[in-house]
């Protein structure tokens, strides 16, 4: 058995586990309202806006603690990046991903105390949690309250823009959760990191 460190504090793990099974939801609400054909859909339609709403509405609210979290429990020391060679650090890591780690080679940026993600992590994780959730937010509490929306963007409507960039972000997002599953089964062993998001303690 190897070293195990603890990085994930119960309040990140019960975070996490809420933001994933919400976003979970809320992608199969989405898509359900997106392609649904009203003669055979795959759940009503209003229905499906009104669990949409309701599990956005929710996801605001736990991410709001996720910031107060982060900087309460100082997790947020993690996301923090120094910009002179990030770049650099960011290709020695895809690089170790995409060949070294087929050649099995030592991981680069061993996780510890100091150091809980690798560069592509870290990078991924502010990506997502600091640019598309807000954008997301935004965009998808503006559209429960349309009369906030500008009416038209150069003769565009101001709805249909705000939408549009709703959607485009949430596929991001469910790209984003896809990979990162795919990355997660990339531990000590394929369950390694799940078992670490459920106790805490990294192997
Ligand atoms: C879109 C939904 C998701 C987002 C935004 C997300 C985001 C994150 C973030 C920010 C962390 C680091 C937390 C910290 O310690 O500060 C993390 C870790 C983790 N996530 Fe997710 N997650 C999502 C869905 C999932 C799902 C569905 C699974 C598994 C089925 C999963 C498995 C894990 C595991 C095992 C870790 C620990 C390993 C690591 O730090 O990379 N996540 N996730």
């Amino acid at each position: 058995m190897g070293v195990k460190i603890f990085l994930y504090p119960l309040s990140i793990r019960i975070w996490h586990w809420l933001n994933a099974v919400l976003c979970l939801l809320l992608i199969i609400t989405g898509i359900s309202m997106q392609y649904s054909n009203p003669e055979y859909p795959f759940m009503r339609f209003d229905l499906a806006v009104t669990l949409h709403n309701i599990f956005g509405i929710t996801l605001t609210v736990s991410y709001v603690f996720f910031i107060i979290i982060n900087i309460t429990t100082n997790n947020i020391k993690f996301y923090k990046v120094q910009l002179k060679g990030f770049k650099n650090r960011l290709i020695t890591q895809s690089k170790y991903y995409s060949v070294g780690i087929f050649k099995g080679q030592k991981t680069p940026f061993p996780i510890s105390e100091k150091r809980k993600f690798n560069p592509l992590q870290k990078f991924s994780y502010i990506l997502v949690m600091y640019v598309f959730f807000p954008l997301i937010f935004i965009t998808g509490w503006a559209l429960i309250f349309p009369e906030t929306i500008i009416h038209d963007v150069f003769g565009i409507s101001g709805i249909h823009l705000t939408d549009l960039l709703h959607v485009i972000i949430g596929f991001f997002v469910s790209v984003f959760m896809f990979v990162h599953i795919y990355f997660c089964t990339i531990g000590t062993s394929i369950g390694s990191n799940f078992k670490a998001m459920l106790n805490g303690w990294h192997e």
